[in-house]
């Protein structure tokens, strides 16, 4: 229904644009429809103005920013952030943002504001104290206006040191690779001390100003993708933050002091392995604090290094929905499985082995959350089998399943197709399985991507007539056993994506003589 709505409005928006020369008449529409929002959605709206033209804002960040903000408030049971993702959602409906990617549960994943609505927004946003700045000049313009609330330095591309001095300031956006200089944040730091929001995601930031532990009143820190190396040990006074996104920087620890923060809801961290680990784990956790447990309140830890004591830390945690662990050994993993599986709340969990050699006892894993929806796993199967209660008695519930580096006897597919009728992705990359595998009848009703890589005994693939009635993509890669065309290949009428790579040297040679292409040329990507 959203790609329909999608449609109607983009021809909406290129019959307007025809018909009428100048943007007065699409403007009027706009404020109308501006003007006829809730305040806390004309909030949340605004604030979008705030991104870089056509940003891709993911919804997940968006949700924390605007509960940071303070622009979204608890109603009945519902959390700010389902109060958020329903005000997301409810712009969207009214064709003021729109969607660019939907997830595995069908949730917008990325949106965007179309510039003919920014372009409105930034506006109002005007005479809301919002402003932006991408040189010293503009920043001196901006600077006569001491009450500007929120400042926009995406795209700033100016090396003159300049300090700001707005005393009401309580959010900064900075995007991209081109950044203010380490002088203007330090400023910043000094001069606002209502700052709230200081997101600096993939900005050339290197250190972050000790300075920043006086910031009583911030609740956002984004320093994702920056080369920021570690966090000065005053943040721990930073008893309001609720977001601390450190993914993919280079911070291998968090101070002690983090877990004084009390009211941390988001922990988000993680940086790339170097090239040595890279084989096996890609990116890689940050140590566990001690005495994590004092954070009651945290709902994201993404991703921690597991520690013998991480299970005991973690049985005070029950607001967790999505819980990401990294070096997981043999001797810790049933005391820790025992503990996730208590969480009442688990929606998304990421389970990895310290290497690809340690066997996990995922039988232990027994989800009592129904929301458990997505897991992950990198490693061993101690049984050498899938057939485990988190497939057998909560496969129904999984939408997203992503398992690799594991030794199987069975075939993987034939196993888990009939406890997982509502599999929207899986993914299956280093496995050891059964030579043969097979799609039967009826398997996988709602898949719609299917990877199978680095299935190292995998000789043959067959699909049954009637198997993966959506299917979208399928991406079959470096089965070096693969020699022949999967057999009923002909059968998914839905594929939009076929990839056929790096597989047995026969297989081309297959491909090519019984001329399997004309049977395909209905997928419009095709790979081979
Ligand atoms: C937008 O609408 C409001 C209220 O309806 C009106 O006061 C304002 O002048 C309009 N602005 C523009 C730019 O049309
Ligand atoms: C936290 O704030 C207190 C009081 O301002 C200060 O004495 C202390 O040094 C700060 N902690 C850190 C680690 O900076
Ligand atoms: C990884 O796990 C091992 C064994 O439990 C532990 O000794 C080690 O400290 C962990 N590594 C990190 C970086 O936490
Ligand atoms: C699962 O939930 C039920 C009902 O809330 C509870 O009685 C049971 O103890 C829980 N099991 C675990 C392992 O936490
Ligand atoms: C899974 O699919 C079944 C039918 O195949 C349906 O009854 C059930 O509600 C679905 N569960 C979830 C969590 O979507």
């Amino acid at each position: 229904a959203i790609e329909q709505r999608l449609d109607i409005w983009t021809q909406k928006y290129n019959q307007l644009r025809s018909e009428l020369s100048n943007n007065d008449h699409v403007r009027a529409i706009f404020n109308l429809s501006y003007h006829d929002l809730p305040d806390d959605l004309k909030n949340c709206f605004l604030y979008c103005s705030l991104f870089p033209e056509d940003y891709h804002m993911s919804r997940e960040s968006l949700v924390r920013l605007w509960v940071a903000e303070g622009f979204v408030v608890r109603k009945e049971k519902n959390t700010p952030e389902m109060v958020a993702e329903g005000n997301l959602m409810e712009l969207i409906h009214r064709n003021m943002l729109e969607v660019v990617e939907n997830d595995e549960l069908g949730r917008v994943s990325t949106c965007k504001m179309h510039d003919i609505v920014r372009e409105l927004a930034i506006s109002v946003a005007k005479e809301e104290r919002f402003a932006s700045a991408d040189d010293y000049a503009t920043m001196i313009l901006v600077q006569q206006d001491k009450d500007v609330r929120r400042l926009s330095l995406c795209g700033w591309k100016d090396d003159t040191a300049v300090k700001v001095k707005l005393p009401h300031l309580r959010t900064v956006l900075s995007l991209g690779p081109t950044s203010p200089c380490r002088g203007m944040l330090s400023s910043i730091l000094s001069e606002s001390n209502y700052l709230a929001v200081l997101e600096l995601q993939d900005s050339e930031i290197t250190e972050v100003p000790t300075s920043i532990g006086s910031m009583f009143n911030l609740r956002y820190i984004g320093l994702r993708r920056t080369k920021v190396r570690s966090l000065p040990d005053s943040i721990e006074n930073l008893s309001n933050l609720h977001t601390l996104d450190i993914k993919q920087t280079q911070i291998e620890k968090l101070p002690r002091g983090v877990v004084k923060i009390k009211k941390l809801r988001h922990l988000l961290a993680d940086r790339y392995a170097d090239e040595k680990q890279a084989e096996f784990r890609y990116f890689i956790g940050v140590q566990a604090p001690k005495e994590l447990s004092n954070l009651e309140e945290l709902q994201t830890l993404e991703t921690v290094e597991s520690n013998p004591d991480l299970a005991e830390q973690l049985k005070k945690l029950m607001q967790l929905r999505s819980v990401w662990i990294d070096n997981i050994s043999a001797d810790d993993c049933a005391n820790l499985f025992a503990t996730l599986s208590t969480m009442p709340l688990l929606s998304s969990l990421l389970l990895s082995a310290r290497d690809a050699k340690e066997a996990l006892c995922f039988e232990a894993l027994k989800p009592n959350s129904t929301y458990l929806h997505r897991l992950i796993t990198r490693g061993q199967w101690a049984k050498g089998t899938l057939n485990c209660p988190i497939f057998l008695k909560h496969g129904i519930n999984l939408k997203y399943l992503a398992i690799s580096w594991c030794h199987v006897g069975e075939d993987p597919l034939g196993m888990m197709a009939p406890h997982m009728p509502n599999l929207t992705y899986l993914r299956l990359n280093n496995m050891h399985s059964a030579k043969t595998l097979v799609l039967s009848k009826d398997s996988f009703p709602n898949l719609k991507t299917l990877v199978l890589k680095h299935m190292h005994d995998v000789s043959e693939l067959k699909i049954v007539d009637g198997a993966l009635p959506c299917i979208d993509g399928l991406y079959i890669v470096s089965l070096s056993k693969l020699n022949k065309v999967p057999q009923g290949i002909e059968f998914l009428r839905s594929l939009k994506k076929l990839w056929l790579l790096s597989l047995h040297k026969d297989f081309r040679t297959q491909w090519d003589t019984e001329g399997m292409h004309p049977k395909m040329v209905h997928v419009p990507e095709l790979r081979v």
